[in-house]
């Protein structure tokens, strides 16, 4: 599967980015995004819950590189838990993203809304966000139908409005599903210095 066009926007940001700090592919699946950055030579951190999408990202890169590239690292992560049980007692788990840092944090196609906080915590001063998924008026195209994996109306916006805002969109764009379309919310911002 191809990478986001909106990399192509958020790459020209990255080179003149004055950190070399990795950029976090959050839940990146098969890598098609962290992938294309690996292949431009940024850093790339690739973070799953499910062993198997990191294992097909690096066998991925060493198919085209017959080697793993040292840009590329691996977290293997559950990003929705934050408690465990203890007898009877509930503990809160420290957050996965606590004390962690990126030059960008870059999340397609997933939503976990507890998460937002944190990975604006995780961007470095002067680092971006890149977002990109569905919003509620995706059900007519197909899933995700669930409500907690949709974006409401500017959601992304509001949840940014503290930082610059790169790119901003909300709508129908073309997309490889049965019906053709998808209905998304995207934005590029940077933390402010
Ligand atoms: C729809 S895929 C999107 C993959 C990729 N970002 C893309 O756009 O091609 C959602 C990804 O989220 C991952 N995921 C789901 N729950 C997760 C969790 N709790 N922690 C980390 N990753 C999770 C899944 O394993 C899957 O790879």
């Amino acid at each position: 599967m191809n990478h986001s066009p909106l990399l192509e926007k958020f790459i020209a940001l990255l080179d003149e980015a004055e950190s070399l700090a990795p950029v976090l592919d959050l839940a990146c699946g098969s890598g098609r995004n962290g992938l294309y950055l690996v292949n431009q030579k940024f850093p790339v951190v690739f973070a799953d819950i499910k062993e198997t999408a990191l294992e097909q990202v690096k066998s991925t890169l060493t198919s085209k590189y017959g080697e793993l590239k040292p840009s590329a690292s691996f977290w293997q992560v559950d990003f929705e838990k934050d408690s465990f049980e203890q007898g009877s007692v509930i503990q809160k788990h420290e957050h996965p993203l606590a004390g962690k840092s990126f030059a960008a944090i870059m999340v397609f196609r997933y939503l976990h809304r507890p998460l937002f906080e944190q990975i604006k915590q995780a961007v470095i001063p002067g680092g971006y966000v890149v977002y990109e998924t569905f919003t509620v008026e995706h059900p007519q195209f197909g899933r995700p139908k669930n409500p907690n994996f949709l974006l409401k109306q500017g959601e992304l916006a509001e949840l940014f409005a503290d930082w610059e805002i790169i790119h901003s969109f909300e709508g129908v764009i073309e997309a490889n599903n049965d019906s053709g379309r998808q209905a998304v919310a995207q934005i590029i911002a940077r933390k402010p210095k």
